[in-house]
């Protein structure tokens, strides 16, 4: 039987997590997979997570199988976190999923049964894992131009351009904010138009949201996304809390569909829910379960905002710094863009070889492209890592 495989190419973001670790030297820098660190260079749990799992561990009495669509809590809370407390949510489903993936894999199923010849349409660059999924699931994909390198902004008009040669019924993978690779996302004027030409040309939008909170704030990270339900008639959501909730091992996402009534909404989300049953059968509850306290308690809900809040101005703090830090380097405005960006990474433009060469010889640790984990950087660090950069430049 398995003589027939050989070795599939490592994960590009994954696999780095595991050269780093096993790097002897003191002075590396993890800037690889996307995961939240401190001053510290802690992934610590969130106070109000921790405080959650306390309750949890407290009153949980039985371990049996919750139900094939999750925690209806957290499902509830989910869609109250993405489309705002008094949001209309009578078009709306919600299920737990094994994580963000699980969630971009049961829409990616979903779709694939719904409407076997569509197309999805990819941002040009988009986070390493989305087509993997997609192909899996057996659908076709295509890219649009998104990321212009030389100025690190959105070629917006080329995107618009590009998306015209969709087709009907075509799928198009939009990041609901902090687009990953890059960094750079379209404003909010620039989604209006992205809506239009949805609607125009029939297309349905299929949004990643695994980054609410870390770009300019929870409800504005949310607002393209709200700002689509109002002007589509049906959209696909997949969102995690891996980030956000600092919840990663723990696989906890939602896949979030609006239909054109509630009736298909209902028949969707059951045909959603016959996809994880073959995918995973049903959700693992613990961490989605600690979730649903800190969003059903008002003051778990308050410090897990506070918390959160705190992560992303240190990013943002990160940002610029490190762009100070390459400005007084390089003595030019090349990489002005990363205080512009927003969300937990951005591409600083290298070559491989360049960032073969930060990590030989630097053992400074970055995906292949260059996108750098913003929340890995040192405050204390940015000038060596200026440095660094320039070295190799
Ligand atoms: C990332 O992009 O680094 C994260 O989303 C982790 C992953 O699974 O790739």
């Amino acid at each position: 039987m398995f003589e027939t495989l050989v070795l599939p190419p490592p994960d590009k973001i994954l696999s780095l997590s595991v050269l780093y670790r096993n790097d002897p030297r003191p002075e590396k820098m993890d800037l690889g997979v996307g995961v939240y660190k401190d001053k510290a260079g802690d992934t610590l749990i969130m106070k109000a997570v921790r405080e959650a799992e306390k309750r949890l561990y407290d009153s949980q009495k039985t371990k049996t199988y919750v139900g094939m669509g999750g925690d209806e809590g957290f499902n509830n809370a989910m869609l109250k976190l993405v489309f705002g407390a008094g949001a209309d949510l009578s078009r709306m489903f919600a299920c737990q999923t094994a994580g963000g993936s699980g969630a971009l894999r049961t829409i990616a199923d979903l779709l694939k049964r719904a409407r076997p010849d569509a197309t999805v349409w990819l941002s040009d660059p988009t986070w390493a894992n989305h087509q993997p999924i997609l192909t899996a699931a057996g659908l076709k994909t295509a890219i649009y131009p998104y990321f212009d390198a030389a100025t690190g902004l959105v070629k917006f008009e080329a995107m618009l351009e590009g998306l015209r040669s969709a087709k009907p019924g075509d799928v198009v993978l939009l990041h609901g904010c902090c687009h990953n690779p890059t960094g750079a996302n379209l404003t909010l004027e620039q989604w209006g138009p992205v809506a239009d030409l949805l609607v125009e040309r029939d297309l349905f939008p299929f949004v990643d949201l695994a980054y609410q909170g870390f770009g300019d704030g929870l409800e504005e990270d949310a607002a393209s996304t709200r700002l689509l339900a109002s002007r589509v008639p049906e959209m696909a959501i997949a969102t995690s809390c891996s980030k956000n909730f600092s919840v990663y091992r723990d696989r906890v996402g939602a896949v979030i569909l609006m239909g054109k009534d509630a009736d298909s909404v209902k028949i969707a989300g059951a045909q959603a829910l016959s996809v994880t049953r073959v995918l995973y059968s049903m959700p693992p509850d613990h961490a989605a379960a600690a979730v649903r306290i800190v969003l059903e308690d008002d003051t778990l809900q308050a410090e897990w905002k506070a918390e959160l809040e705190e992560m992303r101005l240190r990013m943002l703090n990160l940002r610029k710094g490190f762009a100070d830090a390459l400005r007084q380097q390089t003595n030019s405005a090349r990489f002005d863009f990363i205080a512009e960006h927003r969300g937990m990474f951005s591409r600083l433009g290298l070559t491989e070889a360049q960032v073969n060469r930060l990590r030989d010889e630097f053992g400074i640790y970055m995906v292949g492209d260059s996108r750098f984990n913003v929340a890995g950087l040192k405050e204390d660090r940015l000038e060596e890592l200026a440095k660094a950069v320039v070295a190799v430049l």
